[in-house]
């Protein structure tokens, strides 16, 4: 792989996982130019919570992230101001008022610093800690706030050193002032993208779904819009999906909506018993929705007369910033939902200065601390392991690719049980290694007995017909914090 010089870093996103790529950069003490362009006016990402979400979402059944969230324009010369966007760009988050944090936070925060408190946290607890992390470690100067990165070229050269090329990165801030928008570019010797993917709604296609939407406005939603039971009151809902948006969605609104809330499921889930809990009645999935207003299910009953279809069937990544013209491929491919040409989630083989922090469906925060400090290391020269040969990272793309095909389950989900997470954060820190004698580098942290015995024995969901009843003896203890520490065979991290 070519050698490239790399001084200047742009970070694309300050969430969790731009957080702890700004420290890790940063605490290389080697990085020049450091900035995290970040369209909203706080840092947060997923956690920061919108009370009061747009009104409607334009709803594509069955459409991908490119269709649902293109490029917009990019002006011809630049700098450049112009009125400002008025295209869906989804960058509300789907946090919901009651929403807490399901992973143990001994587990899930960052291994230099605690949540304030846990272990299941409300929802401003990790906003608060992301700002805080930002702040606690100086990288808040780093930040661009309120500036969107809409196009993402690589700029070939030859007087980098390797002849690697440069990324030219256009950026959009709103000038809420002059109410314009504010057009222009910056180049970098590399780039972290940290830009999520819960912000684009998926929602699957469906016979009649469409002309659905169309005769009946408003009907149709995705969880992406709910914020509290409140609003459904007294009406009839059907959930679709049972993993945790379906699931907490569910429960909560069996204290407003019209009983039984029904719920559509694909698969069972790992909390979902022989029998639903009171006053959900579970149902298949929806084969088809008729001109009348019928849903019809794969078991042929039908539900009428429902208020609201919440669809609670999760997210899509999207990068409409990446040029693939200028970058000669495009970057994700969305009908194999994988990234192309990746090696290890985290770097690239044809783009040695390109790499990702927090794609794999995994333990987020404390995963993307070893993916940042993997990625700060290795451009500052001074990793331990080196990336295997371009062709080896190929052979473990194709072979990860055919696997997962083969077993059905997705290239970037990184299952905790099977010690595959192990492995990956494994490699990971071995890559990165130590940091300088002098004490430049983060260093990956330690996967402690504490942190796996909380992930594989703090729930925050009880298991099914296990809820502690006088006289059971069901292996499963009740918290100072009302929390439910539960039998070992039960493990699982499926629904992060
Ligand atoms: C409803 C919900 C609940 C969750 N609950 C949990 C939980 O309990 N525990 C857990 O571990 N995980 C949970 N997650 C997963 C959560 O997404 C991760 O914990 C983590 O916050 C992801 O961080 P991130 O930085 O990768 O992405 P994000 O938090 O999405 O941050 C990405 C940032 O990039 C910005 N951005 C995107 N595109 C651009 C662009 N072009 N230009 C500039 N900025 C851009 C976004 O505005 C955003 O701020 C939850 C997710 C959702 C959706
Ligand atoms: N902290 C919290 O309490 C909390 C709350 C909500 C969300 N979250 C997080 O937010 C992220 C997204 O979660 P999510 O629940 O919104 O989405 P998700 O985990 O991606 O789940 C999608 C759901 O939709 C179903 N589904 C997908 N395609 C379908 C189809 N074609 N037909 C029928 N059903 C279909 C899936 O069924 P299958 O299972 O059969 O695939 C699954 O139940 C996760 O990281 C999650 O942890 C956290």
């Amino acid at each position: 792989m070519t050698k490239a010089r790399v001084k200047s870093v742009a970070i694309i996103g300050a969430g969790a996982a731009g957080a702890v790529t700004a420290a890790a950069f940063k605490a290389e003490n080697y990085y020049e130019r450091i900035r995290v362009f970040e369209r909203r006016e706080i840092a947060g990402g997923t956690w920061i919570y919108d009370a009061e979400p747009p009104t409607r979402l334009p709803i594509h059944p069955g459409g991908l992230a490119p269709e649902i969230d293109p490029p917009l324009q990019i002006p011809t010369t630049l700098p450049h101001i112009s009125p400002p966007n008025v295209q869906e760009r989804y960058f509300q988050t789907p946090i919901y008022s009651s929403l807490t944090t399901n992973v143990p936070d001994i587990a899930m925060c960052f291994s230099d610093r605690r949540f304030a408190y846990g272990p299941f946290a409300p929802h401003y607890v990790p906003r608060q800690y992301i700002e805080n992390y930002f702040s606690s470690h100086e990288t808040d100067k780093f930040l661009e706030l309120g500036t969107t990165v809409e196009d993402l070229s690589l700029i070939p050269t030859t007087t980098n050193e390797g002849g690697v090329g440069r990324w030219k990165l256009t950026l959009r801030k709103y000038d809420p002032i002059r109410r314009v928008d504010i057009w222009w570019e910056e180049t970098f010797d590399a780039v972290v993208l940290a830009n999520g993917h819960y912000s684009v709604p998926y929602i699957p296609h469906v016979k009649g779904l469409s002309e659905f939407i169309a005769n009946f406005p408003n009907r149709v939603i995705h969880s992406k819009l709910y914020r509290s039971p409140q609003a459904y009151s007294s009406k009839k809902v059907l959930v679709i999906g049972n993993s945790a948006s379906g699931h907490d969605i569910t429960s909560e609104l069996v204290s407003t909506a019209s009983l039984p809330v029904y719920q559509s499921r694909r698969t069972p889930s790992r909390w979902d018993g022989p029998n639903p809990p009171k006053g959900i009645e579970w149902k298949p999935t929806v084969k088809e929705y008729t001109p009348s207003g019928r849903i019809i299910f794969s078991d042929d009953t039908y539900a009428e007369d429902i208020d609201t279809i919440i669809y609670c069937t999760g997210y899509q990544p999207s990068f409409p910033f990446w040029n693939a013209t200028a970058n000669g491929r495009p970057l994700y491919d969305y009908t194999t939902g994988r990234l192309s040409r990746n090696y290890w989630h985290t770097f690239f083989q044809d783009f040695p200065t390109l790499g990702i922090v927090g794609m794999p469906r995994a333990l987020t925060f404390r995963s993307f601390e070893y993916q940042a400090i993997a990625l700060a290391r290795l451009w500052a020269g001074r990793n331990t392991a080196a990336l295997p040969p371009v062709a080896d990272q190929k052979r473990w793309e194709n072979e990860r690719a055919e696997r997962t095909r083969r077993e059905g389950k997705k290239f970037h989900d990184v299952p905790w049980d099977d010690g595959e997470t192990h492995a990956w954060l494994g490699r990971l820190f071995e890559i990165a290694g130590l940091g300088t004698l002098g004490g430049d580098g983060m260093i990956p942290p330690v996967l402690g007995r504490d942190i796996v015995w909380a992930i594989d024995n703090v729930k925050k969901y009880p298991d099914p017909g296990k809820e502690k009843r006088e006289g059971d003896d069901t292996g499963m203890e009740e918290g100072d914090d009302g929390w439910i520490v539960v039998g070992r065979e039960k493990d699982s991290l499926a629904f992060i």
